[in-house]
Parts: structure tokens; sequence; C-alpha cells
């Protein structure tokens, strides 16, 4: 059985999970927008990334005999000068992420919930690879710098990207 502590910090993850969405969901249309479908499709594929850490809080907070409380979500950002800015946005709200987890492990660790613990080292896993990817993408936009067929190449590789976990 959940701590009601433990079970209100997963209640606000799964928040801080929809709320990654949201913003994903923006980012991906200010791309489209922009005609730049390879990034919004990747940008989309992030959010639906998003959907699925979200289910699996969910999922945890109901197998544990706890209760799902879902709250509002705020208005996400909807306007970037740059394909940089928007990804050196999504790094620092994946930074935020990472510190949220971390605090929930410590959380996990501090009350003995072995299940919990468990349950979030596959998270403390996505965010090291979260962060290293969207690291990637900034190093490579900075590369590009404003070139044009640098940026039609970016968008049709990160247009590739394809969906890596179905929602359970
Ligand atoms: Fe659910 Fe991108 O962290």
């Amino acid at each position: 059985m959940l701590s009601a502590s433990l079970e209100q910090a997963l209640n606000d993850q799964l928040h801080l999970e929809f709320e990654s969405s949201y913003v994903y969901l923006s980012m991906s249309a200010w791309f489209e927008w922009k005609n730049m479908l390879g990034f919004a499709k990747w940008m989309n594929i992030q959010r639906d990334e998003e959907q699925f850490h979200a289910s699996k809080f969910y999922h945890f907070i109901l197998d544990r005999g706890g209760q799902v409380k879902l709250k509002s979500l705020a208005q996400p950002k909807w306007e970037w000068g740059n394909p940089i800015e928007v990804f050196e946005a999504a790094l620092e709200h994946e930074m935020l992420v990472t510190r949220s987890i971390h605090a929930l492990v410590d959380q996990a660790m501090a009350e003995k919930d072995h299940p919990g613990f468990t349950f979030l080292q596959w998270f403390v896993s996505e965010q090291v690879e979260e962060e290293a990817t969207i690291t990637a993408i900034i190093d490579q936009l900075k590369l590009v710098k404003d070139s044009q067929s640098g940026m039609f190449l970016m968008d049709k590789e990160l247009g590739a990207r394809t969906v890596a976990h179905p929602m359970p």
C-alpha cells in the first residue's frame, strides 16, 4: 500500500508527464506551422512517449491501491524564435523532469517503498536517454546553423523517428 505522501508525489509526477505531453504537442504544432514536418513528427512522437510515461504512473498508482487525482494542465508556451530555442526549451523541461524523478526515488528510498523504488528505476534510465537524445539534436542544430540544406536533411532524419513504446 502506498503512503499518502508517496501517493501524492506519484500523482504530481503523473501530472508532470501529462504537462510534458502538452508541451511537446505545442512544439509539434509550432514546427508544423513552419512546415518543418519531420521535426513536427519527432515532437509528436515525443508527445506519445510522455503519454506512455503518464500511463505507467497511472497504472502503478492504481496497482498499489492508490487513487489517481488528475489536475488541469497549464497553458504551454507556443512561440519560439527558431528550432534551437525549441530544443533548448525541451532540454530544460527534461532536466526539470529528471530532478523530479530523482526526488521521487529519494522519497521511495526514505520510505523503504521497494516496489516504488524498482518502478522508478526505469524512469531514471529513460531520463538519461531523453536528455542525451535532445542534447545531440541541439548539437546537430548548432552545426547546421543557417544552412537550409542542412536543416532539410535534419528534417528528413528526425521525420524517420518511429514510436518506441506502444501504449499499455
Ligand atoms: Fe517523461 Fe520526457 O520525461
